[in-house]
Parts: structure tokens; sequence; C-alpha cells
């Protein structure tokens, strides 16, 4: 095991460190430079069976399943086909309508999840076309679905997953691209997001660079007994994930909300006690953002803000940590990132046996 973690002291950050190849090897072979499209000869679904998808559902677990949620947002602002996520353990058992024009996609790390399982069963019992998004090659999920896109993230061993889901991420974004230029994405925004994606592993390399300053952060957070993640749109996935991982590692208590959503009940609890690391891209909500972040402010509320480069936040930040920009649409995949070290650092510092959290395991295989 030693020999396996390397220089790395634990699983967690090395496959931290392993993302910007991670990266390289799912997109590999996969982006099309002269249509500015992307192939995936997995799907087994030609353009004329794409063009008839009305509806994406996204079925996963814990991490999956927040991977799952930046996936139908991008694909339904990209290829504007509407999408959403489900927990595949609420999926499974509240007798869902299965549509024959919906694409379902079953995205797991290990591939035995056992509600994404059945989910998928359920799902094939009714005559659904169901996809996988899977890191596991020839894993029971993988088996069992009609066609799909392998992640290629390489084995992971720290229960809080990092790489797979940054590749749930990509895989998705690729999807969305695939499908979206089928039907309406130009070539020019094909092209734009096939650029965007390419230089994703030297930007995490940039990010995973800046780690010594993000540990310093960390462990300030990690006095705090409670916590807020924030962020919205394409932010609130990730805000969701960030707790998760802080949640889960550091016990300390981590809760995501929308940041549109705080004014209607969580506002009441922000104090200097309660910090709040906000998700704030440089986009067409930066404005209300950062509006937002005001407010928090007024109430005393240490802020944390993970953000783009020139962004302005209010005076008295805690720490503000600046993010290399992407296009909008892939900026979550970076956003992400140090929220993965944030959380690695965080349980470091209070002493946690990172790779192995409490009551977790790395893939639930029972009920
Ligand atoms: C467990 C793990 C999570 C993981 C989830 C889904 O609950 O503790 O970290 O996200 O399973 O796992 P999967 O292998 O399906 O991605």
């Amino acid at each position: 095991e030693e020999f396996e973690r390397g220089a790395h002291e634990h699983f967690m950050v090395k496959e931290i460190h392993e993302q910007p190849e991670a990266v390289q090897r799912v997109i590999r072979g996969r982006l099309d430079e002269r249509f500015h499209a992307v192939h995936l000869g997995g799907l087994n679904m030609d353009a004329r069976e794409a063009r008839e998808i009305k509806r994406v559902k996204i079925l996963g677990c814990g991490s999956a399943y927040y991977a799952g949620q930046l996936g139908a947002q991008f694909i339904e602002e990209v290829a504007r086909i509407p999408a959403d996520a489900e927990p595949a353990s609420e999926f499974r058992y509240r007798n869902p309508v299965v549509e024959r024009d919906t694409l379902y996609v079953a995205v797991s790390q290990s591939g035995e999840t056992l509600d994404t399982l059945v989910a998928v069963q359920e799902l094939k019992r009714k005559g659904g076309r169901v996809i996988g998004l899977v890191n596991a090659v020839g894993s029971s999920i993988a088996r069992e679905v009609d066609g799909g896109v392998y992640l290629h993230a390489g084995p992971e061993v720290s229960v809080a997953s990092t790489k797979a889901l940054t590749n749930m991420a990509v895989g998705f974004a690729m999807l969305g691209i695939h499908l979206g230029r089928i039907r309406d994405v130009s070539p020019a925004d094909g092209r734009r997001l096939i650029d965007g994606l390419k230089k994703i592993p030297e930007q995490i390399q940039a990010i995973v660079d800046t780690e010594t300053e993000l540990a310093e952060i960390a462990g300030r957070l990690a006095k705090h007994e409670s916590l807020f993640f924030v962020g919205r749109t394409r932010g609130y996935p990730v805000a969701r994930e960030g707790a998760q991982k802080l949640k889960e590692i550091s016990y300390r208590h981590a809760e995501a909300y929308q940041t549109s959503e705080l004014k209607h009940g969580p506002l009441a609890l922000i104090s200097p006690d309660v910090p709040t690391v906000a998700i704030v891209p440089d986009d067409e909500l930066l404005d209300r953002n950062i509006g937002a972040l005001h407010e928090i402010a007024a109430r005393s509320g240490p802020l944390y803000v993970v953000t783009h480069p020139g962004v302005v936040v209010p005076d008295g930040a805690a720490a503000v940590i600046r993010v290399p920009k992407n296009e909008p649409e892939l900026d979550p995949i970076l956003l992400t990132i140090p929220l993965q070290l944030l959380a690695y650092h965080a349980s470091v510092a209070l002493g946690h046996d990172v790779d192995k959290p409490r009551n977790l395991a790395k893939s639930v295989t029972v009920e």
C-alpha cells in the first residue's frame, strides 16, 4: 500500500494530483477537431436516435449524483434537452414513469453501487434506454447498460471520490457536446467547448500547484463546527459536492444552499462562528452573487470565496481562492478542484483517517 501511495501521505491527495492525467485519458481519442464534435463510440446510438431524445435523466448516488447534477446542467444548457439528476436510491423505489424518448444515464465510479444497479435493472425491465458513465471496466452496471462511456480515471482507492468525479463531469460535458452537435449546437460553439475541454488538465494542474495556500485556508476553516457552501445554477452542484466532501472526511457540519435562497432562510444562521464558502464564477450572475456576499459580510459571516481572476469581493473576506477561467459551461469542473483540497487538508488538520472515514464504504453493494 505504501508503494502505491508513492510520495503521498494518503490516497486521496495522490488521486487529486493524478487528475490532469486522468482527464487526458477520458478525452483521448474522443475529440473530433474536424467537425468540432465528440466521438463516443460506446454509446451504441446513431444520430437519428440521438435526435429523438426528449429528456435526459441521470441517476447516481453520493458524489456521482452531484456529478450528475453538473452533467444535467451542462446537457440542458448546451444541448438544449431538458435534463435532471436524481439519487438512484430514490428513483428505484418510487415507481417512476419510464418514457421511451428519455435517455437514462447511470453514473458510477465502481459500477457496483447496488442502488444504481437496481435502478438500471428496473429501467431495463420497463423498456427504458440506459447508458452508463462508469469508471470500473466490466463492472455490473457497465455490463447491464445498453451502451456507455468509460471514464478511464484509473483505480480510485480513497473513499472520498476526486479523480473519478472529475472524469464524470468531463464525461457529461463530452456527452452534452456530442448530443448538442447532432442537434443545434453550431460548429463554432462546438469548437469553443472542445478547446475549453483541452485546457482542463493544465488548469487543474495550476490549481493543484496552489496546494500550500489551500492547506493554510483549510486549517482555518476546520476550526469551525458548522459551515455553509453556497452557489447557484452551475455553481450549486459544486457547492453540494464541496459540502459533502467536508462532511465525509472532516466530520464538520457543512450545508449547501443555493446562494439565491439564503435570504429565504439560512441567513438567520450567519454569524462570526459560521463561515460561508461561496462559489462565485465570473458569469452572468456575478453581480447577484456579489450582492449576496455583501449580505453575509453585513452579518459578520466569514467569507471564503472561490472565484475567478479579476472578481472584486467584499472587503474583509477571510480568503479568496482564484481558479483559472475556462468557458462558463465548463468552469464548474475547475471550481470543484480547490474544494477537494480544502476538505483534504481540513481532515488532515483535524487528525482524521482521510482515506477511510468512519461509517462510510467506498462502494455500497448492499441495501
Ligand atoms: C459511496 C461512497 C461515495 C460514492 C457513492 C457512489 O456512498 O462513499 O463516495 O460517491 O458510493 O459510488 P459509485 O461507485 O457508484 O460512484
